[in-house]
């Protein structure tokens, strides 16, 4: 059972104070719990959240279901999403993933058996004039190049 920490409460009570709708503390609530559930969003999540912010689980689902920066299963410890929209493809942002993925000898979207890793390839992350980028946790890196000796 998912139960948010006493921080994790605080911090979602003071977002729900910032908004006249308590509906649009939604998706800063949903960063806090997925921070404190290792990463991911899961139906307890929700439902805590439900209860906490008195809002259906239903509006909280469609907004989780909605954003791809929410999980919806267990990621590594280290996220890697790297960007395959249009800059960063022409830059070889794809090429990019599949060689990570080949590296770590897993598949996209997947944990490495170290619990480690996962790869997912997402859509702009909004730094095109620097593409190649990735994402990892809260960090961007970028002009990746692969560097293959
Ligand atoms: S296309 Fe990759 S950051 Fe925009």
């Amino acid at each position: 059972m998912f139960q948010l920490s006493q921080e994790g409460l605080d911090q979602v009570k003071k977002e729900m104070a910032r908004y006249e709708a308590k509906e649009s503390a939604i998706i800063p609530s949903l960063y806090v719990a997925q921070k404190e559930n290792k990463g991911w969003i899961s139906p307890e999540v929700i439902s805590h959240l439900s209860e906490v912010m008195e809002i259906p689980s239903s509006k909280i689902n469609e907004v989780f279901k909605f954003y791809s920066m929410f999980n919806q299963k267990p990621v590594g410890k280290y996220h890697v999403q790297i960007c395959a929209n249009i800059s960063c493809c022409l830059e070889g942002g794809r090429e990019l993933a599949r060689h990570i993925c080949k590296e770590l000898k897993v598949n996209k979207d997947e944990v490495t058996p170290d619990g480690r890793f996962t790869i997912s390839q997402v859509e702009c992350l909004g730094s095109c004039g620097t593409a190649p980028m990735m994402q990892v946790n809260d960090r961007y890196y970028e002009n990746l190049t692969l560097n293959l000796p």
